[in-house]
Order: C-alpha cells, then structure tokens, then sequence
C-alpha cells in the first residue's frame, strides 16, 4: 500500500520552476512543477550529495540540474547523463480534486 500524502494544490504549482512543499514528517520537501503541461513531482535533494533542489536545482528543458557541479537529470526519466549510476526519483501524482497527492512509498 502505498504511503500518499497530500502536497499542494494545483494553483500553487508554478510551470517549469524548482518550488518546494514542505511535508509533515518527511526531510526533504517534495518539489512539484509542471513540464509541457504535465505535473511532474521529485525529491527536494540531488541525488548526488544531497544538497537541496529548492536552493540548487534550475529546470531547463525538461531537465532539473544542480548548479553544485552542473549534473543533469531527466525529468522523463530520472537519468542522469554525466552518472549514469544515478537516478532522480520521481513521485507517482494523483490529483484529487485540485489537490496534488504523491506516493512517497
Ligand atoms: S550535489 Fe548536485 S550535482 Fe553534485
């Protein structure tokens, strides 16, 4: 089963930004965006050394990258093309009214 929390609303949600939501109980924020008109949702941490997205992280092209030392990741996919050993996760999004939930779990 799934551990779904509730994140944000839609109205919040800003196109092709790094904003961050914070979660009761959770370390990371939970970063939400929009890409090409689809809602996309990540961890508010690079993969990399864990530094925080919010503060880092620039969206480009259907890209997050970190500005710490500029590696990449797809927001399709979670890739990474400077490491391929890494890996964005990104939150499975079901939207109940305009309420955006995620699956942390
Ligand atoms: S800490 Fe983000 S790329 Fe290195």
């Amino acid at each position: 089963m799934p551990l779904r929390v509730r994140v944000c609303d839609q109205l919040d949600v800003v196109d092709d930004a790094v904003t961050a939501f914070a979660v009761e109980g959770v370390t990371w924020p939970v970063i939400v965006t929009r890409i090409g008109g689809e809602l996309v949702a990540f961890p508010g941490v690079c993969p990399h050394e864990d530094v925080p997205l919010e503060d880092f992280g620039v969206i480009e092209g259907g890209e997050v990258r970190c500005r710490v030392h500029g590696y990449r990741f797809d927001l399709a996919t979670g890739t990474c093309e400077h490491m391929p050993a890494l890996n964005l996760r990104r939150y499975k999004i079901t939207l109940v009214g305009s309420e955006v939930w995620v699956d942390l779990l």
